[in-house]
């Protein structure tokens, strides 16, 4: 049977959280926690590459032992802020710590504001966020069926969506003014060129990598090897929950697909949407829309 919106998704600050990850409980926790000067934050809106800093963080924090990468799965690795897992994996976290977190600026705990843990924030091209959203939704027992494509866009400009709106997320963590414990880096630049963005990564994060391990880290982060690692690429997970059948979780790993799916209207309202809502802002975009 049919879950309806409110059994499914807890309403928390107006965003919307599956119930199956996510529970009063875990927002709880996630309030409470309290932030180390060293731990290391990967910051996302949903499908602009959480699961990919979830294999690049351990890397880099290591000087690349695969252990993290082949033995713990990515939930556990590198745990999300706000779900039910941290509370059982919290006391396993190897120093430095890493974890992700899809929680806009306004939301993080009040010991993350104090702390120096640095943060590094993730953006994508919002078109293709929403096509792989798209196909997340479909193949996730726990969100809700997105109806047709264009159905999907309404929600998603309405940020009736998983963590809602694309724009108040950006605007919230580009405005956070964090200074130097901040890094932006987009997944058009670390699909372009991953050694180039490792390196940024490992020198924001104060680790001196050789070429040799940059190369190696790389290597192990490539989508094709990630979408052959058990602990990274949710088989683990029973059908029921994430069903790869309908899309693997790692799925295109491309930049531009929004190409295949957009018709001209689609995107003319997208964009229409899209730019009013950052109409102002003094951050721009790294991408045309
Ligand atoms: P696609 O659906 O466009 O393929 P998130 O982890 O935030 O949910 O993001 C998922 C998206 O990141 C998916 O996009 C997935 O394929 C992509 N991704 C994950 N690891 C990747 C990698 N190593 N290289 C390229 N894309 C990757």
């Amino acid at each position: 049977m049919e879950l309806s919106c409110d059994e499914m998704y807890l309403r928390y600050h107006g965003l919307l959280l599956p119930r199956e990850t996510h529970s009063d409980e875990s927002l709880e926790f996630a309030q409470e926690f309290k932030f180390e000067d060293d731990d290391v934050m990967a910051v996302t809106y949903p499908k602009s590459g959480t699961i990919w800093m979830q294999e690049i963080l351990p890397l880099v924090l290591n000087g690349g032992d695969l252990t993290p990468i082949h033995t713990i799965p990515n939930w556990d690795r590198v745990p999300w802020l706000e779900e039910k897992r941290l509370a059982l994996v919290v006391d396993k976290l190897a120093s430095p710590r890493a974890l992700v977190t899809h929680f806009p600026y306004n939301l993080m705990p009040p010991s993350f504001y104090t702390a120096k843990a640095k943060v590094i924030y993730v953006m994508r091209n919002p078109k293709d966020i929403m096509v792989s959203s798209y196909y997340f939704h479909q193949m996730a027992g726990f969100l809700e069926d997105p109806g047709t494509f264009d159905e999907f866009m309404d929600k998603f400009l309405e940020g009736e969506v998983l963590c809602g709106k694309w724009t108040d997320h950006m605007k919230s963590w580009r405005n956070s003014a964090l200074g130097d414990r901040i890094m932006y880096i987009t997944y058009e630049e670390m699909v372009q060129d991953l050694p180039a963005s490792l390196r940024r990564i490992s020198d924001f994060l104060g680790r001196n990598l050789t070429e040799e391990v940059i190369q190696k880290i790389a290597e192990h982060c490539s989508f094709k090897a990630m979408k052959t690692n058990n602990m990274s690429n949710f088989s683990l997970i029973p059908n029921v929950y994430m069903d790869s059948d309908k899309s693997p979780f790692l799925r295109k790993g491309t930049v531009g697909d929004w190409k295949n799916h957009f018709s001209s209207e689609q995107l003319a309202r997208f964009i229409s949407v899209i730019s009013k809502e950052l109409e102002g802002e003094s951050f721009s975009l790294p991408w045309s829309l």
